[in-house]
């Protein structure tokens, strides 16, 4: 049987001060809390037994997943009492693993989204003998992740977590955040301390001559860190482009959930999800966007590549592109916020108060 850890801990797992009581990985990415697409996945690649390593919000997790089984799974919740880091959470869930010392145990970062075949890399750390196994991808500008060159044969070389420097940059290829550790390397990790696996763990298997083994798979990958990573997710599932079997309906410009309504000439294309109940009205345009449960989107306006929190009000001839607006927030007709915008939950922006775009 394989098993896997999920880290869902941490601080900046919200997208705070958003999506106000709502962790991240809880945060609907096409139509389902994002995780669900992770536990999906895991399931559909044969994992049974996951354990979410938790810390920040965790008493949301259990409540909506309970004990798995409506996912085919059987899933286990631990709480750090403070965040552990990322090698403290793994140990600290150690003692909820069935493996033996030298089976292996998949972990999971908490807030990717991939198309990684995760049985190829069970199989890759299988027939590589590997101490630890970690999926990478290449990416443009590494300097946000964990660097990990490697040698012809895949072996890893060096673990740079986020690179400072320009001479530290050696490589494209990047931690994806999908590890296969072998049991016994679990519980020779610290016990009852912040241990960070990328900074710590990683960089001390490596100069005690551990072996781990890199695979590249370059398939769809994105790290949701950010709001606007979120959204363009929630879109590439929406749209097919990010495989997952938890999509509450079928893949397509947009998707509609139950109670939600959409006047007959609004717009709905690139990936949009409009939550249940939520209101889109006469000749909108909604693009690339998020539109969680409860919020209404009034005639004629515009939204583009923007996460909309439940229960927002946005006005008639709004425009909003690339903007975050959050939970029960209110931005008045005629409006324009761009590049980044991002109003807070529970507050107002009046009717006609920010602009952009020449005056008439
Ligand atoms: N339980 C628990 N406790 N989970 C934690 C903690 C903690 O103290 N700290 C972080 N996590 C979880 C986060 O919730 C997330 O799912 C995962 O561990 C990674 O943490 P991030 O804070 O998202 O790290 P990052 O994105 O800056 O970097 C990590 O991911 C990159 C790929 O996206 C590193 O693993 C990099 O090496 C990697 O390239
Ligand atoms: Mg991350």
């Amino acid at each position: 049987m394989t098993e896997a850890i999920l880290l869902v801990g941490g601080k900046g797992t919200r997208l705070r001060p958003l999506t106000v009581n709502t962790p991240k990985p809880m945060v609907p990415a096409a139509g389902v809390p994002f995780l669900t697409h992770q536990l999906a996945r895991a399931r559909a690649a044969g994992v049974e037994h996951i354990v979410l390593a938790t810390s920040y919000l965790a008493e949301v997790f259990e409540p909506y997943f309970g004990d798995g089984s409506a996912l085919g799974l059987h899933l286990e919740y631990v709480t750090e009492e403070e965040p552990l880091g990322t090698g403290g959470a793994i140990r600290n869930v150690a003692s909820r693993l069935r493996s033996g010392p030298d089976e292996p145990v998949l972990i999971f970062n908490g807030d990717i989204l991939t198309g990684l075949d995760i049985r190829a890399l069970v199989a890759t750390h299988a027939s590589s003998g590997a101490d630890v196994s970690l999926h990478l991808t290449r990416v443009a500008d590494p300097r946000a992740y964990g660097l990990v060159p490697t040698d012809d044969t895949g072996r890893v070389t060096a673990f740079l977590e986020k690179p400072q420097t320009p001479e530290e940059i050696v490589t494209d290829q990047i931690n994806a955040g999908a590890y296969v550790f072998r049991r016994s390397v679990i519980d020779s990790v610290p016990t009852g301390r912040p241990v960070s696996v990328e900074r710590e763990t990683f960089p001390e298997l490596l100069a005690a001559g551990a072996h781990l083994q890199g695979m590249v798979d370059s398939t769809y990958w994105l790290d949701l860190g950010t709001p606007q990573a979120f959204v363009r997710g929630s879109a590439d599932l929406v749209l097919g482009r990010a495989p997952s079997p938890a999509i509450p309906g079928r893949c397509g410009d947009s998707l509609v959930l139950p109670t939600a309504e959409v006047a007959p000439d609004a717009k709905l294309t690139g990936g949009t999800v409009i939550g249940a109940g939520a209101r889109i009205g006469s000749g909108a345009r909604v693009i690339g966007s998020t539109v969680l449960s409860g919020a209404v989107i009034e005639p004629g306006a515009t939204v583009t590549d923007s996460l909309i929190g439940e229960r927002a009000h946005i006005g008639a001839r709004t425009l909003l592109t690339d903007t975050v607006i959050g939970d029960d927030a209110k931005v008045g007709a005629d409006n324009e916020l761009i590049a980044g915008a991002r109003i807070w939950c529970n507050t107002k922006v009046p009717p006609a108060t920010v602009r952009f775009s020449s005056d008439q």
